[in-house]
């Protein structure tokens, strides 16, 4: 079969096995090599496991090709060496470190030279905040150390896990920004549960249940249909200010940002 030039990870029939239970069954998902490809579901889908199986974190088989090369047998620490950052789903920020400190610290032998420029470009905020604590950081900053440190090194795909869950929806707004801007200088697989950032950035999804891949397809095309959208997530249409350009203004309630 010949790679298709535009998919940057081709996962094939991922089955993982914990604890004798079987979480995912047959998982098949394209990688678009340009801008974000959100992967979404129901709570307990298989999302997170379907991502720590792409990185080696949980025993899996089938077929994960990066770049056309097949990763599945391999270790976390080589699969991650080829070019993959993780923004992991509880953010895993050191909370008694600083946020240069945590920065220095993702900072990976063999990626280039760190790139400092761009994660400042990006969030100038971390910049002014170096010597903060991480764990006194509000819910959306923490955030953006987490992305800030996938793009520290030179990745070819970065693996963002339910960035924007438990933000408000002014934060929500601001971190949607921050991925938009990211996915400019590598693509992007969004785990995302919010689809007025799914509708403002991903331009393919992969939708799972029970631990399958039950639909793939344009992102924008399974949010219009609303029957499939309720079918296959479970939800209506969010409200799209939450993620909107102009949430700043349109949007004045402030949840409890954690
Ligand atoms: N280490 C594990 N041991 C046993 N069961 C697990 C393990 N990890 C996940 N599961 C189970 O596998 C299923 C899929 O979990 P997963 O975390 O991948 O779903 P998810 O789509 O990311 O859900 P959420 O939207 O809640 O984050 C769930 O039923 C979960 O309880
Ligand atoms: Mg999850």
């Amino acid at each position: 079969m010949t790679p298709d030039p535009d998919v940057l990870l081709a996962v094939r029939d991922l089955r993982v096995l914990i604890g004798g239970r079987h979480i995912l069954h047959g998982v098949d998902l394209d990688v678009a090599r340009h801008g974000v490809t959100a992967l979404l579901g129901r709570n307990g889908a298989g999302k997170t496991t379907t991502v720590r199986g792409i990185l080696g974190l949980v025993p899996r088989a089938g077929s994960v090709l990066l770049d056309g090369e097949e990763t599945v047998a391999l270790p976390t620490h080589t699969v991650v060496g080829r070019g993959i950052g993780y923004a992991p789903e509880d953010r895993g920020i050191f909370a008694g470190l600083t946020v240069a400190e945590n920065l220095r610290l993702a900072e990976r032998r063999g990626a280039g030279e760190p790139a400092y420029p761009l994660v400042h470009e990006l969030f100038p905020e971390l910049k002014q905040r170096a010597r903060q604590l991480a764990g006194t950081l509000s819910g959306g900053q923490q955030q953006m150390v987490a992305i800030g440190r996938t793009l520290l090194n030179t990745n070819r795909l970065v693996i963002a896990d339910e960035p924007t869950k438990g933000l408000a929806p002014r934060v929500v707004a601001e971190v949607a920004g921050v991925l938009e801007r990211a996915a400019e200088a590598v693509p992007v697989l969004l785990v995302e549960q919010n689809l007025a950032v799914v509708r403002r950035l991903a331009g393919t999804c992969v939708v799972l249940a029970d631990g399958r891949t039950a639909h793939r397809g344009p992102a924008q095309a399974l949010l219009d249909d609303a029957e499939a959208a309720r079918r296959l997530l479970g939800v209506g249409h969010g409200p799209p200010a939450a993620a909107s350009r102009t949430a700043h203004a349109s949007s004045p309630t402030a949840e409890a940002d954690s």
